[in-house]
């Protein structure tokens, strides 16, 4: 059975090169999606400090995003391309770091403890998949060390699943 290890979280760079290298070996040999997202989303939930929500939606048309494996409170199943800031990040093709959901116009609150957000796509050969959604009740709990970071383990899981 895998082991998590524990990280030390004070020093960002140091904290998401342990995160990538824990990822990398948890999905290790495994190839099934569902599988790989619901762990990936199990060791973010359970790694990074002060989250109520780590998870996927994936692109099921062009048009809309579903749920998939994630940790946290039950979620709004489906989000149309160009709504909410999981939707738009698949319109722009790129991460979404959000300092304070209620200053997003259309963000859709699935749980109203959110306070702050960050999006992810996850691209294979120039094509979106979907994305990886986190939430923090910690306003501006994101900054870009944790986008750089959550955009590597977007590319392990990609890597891995696809
Ligand atoms: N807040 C997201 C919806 C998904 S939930 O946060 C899990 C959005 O605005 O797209």
């Amino acid at each position: 059975m895998f082991q998590t290890a524990r990280i030390d979280k004070a020093d960002k760079t140091e904290f998401y090169r342990q995160l990538t290298q824990q990822l990398t070996g948890l999905l290790h040999g495994e190839r099934d999606v569902i599988a790989n997202a619901a762990n990936t989303s199990a060791l973010m939930f359970e790694m990074m400090p002060d989250l109520n929500w780590a998870g996927f939606y994936f692109l099921k048309s062009t048009d809309e995003l579903v749920l998939g494996p994630f940790q946290g409170r039950t979620a709004c199943v489906r989000i149309a391309v160009g709504r909410g800031v999981c939707g738009t990040a698949v319109e722009k093709g790129q991460s979404i770091l959000v300092e304070d959901v209620h200053a997003f116009p259309g963000h859709i609150a699935c749980d109203a403890a959110s306070r702050s957000e960050l999006v992810v796509p996850l691209s294979h050969k120039g094509e979106i998949l979907g994305v990886i959604d986190l939430d923090s009740p910690i306003p501006s709990r994101f900054d870009a060390d944790d986008q750089a970071g959550i955009e590597a383990l977007a590319d392990i899981f990609v890597a891995a699943s696809y």
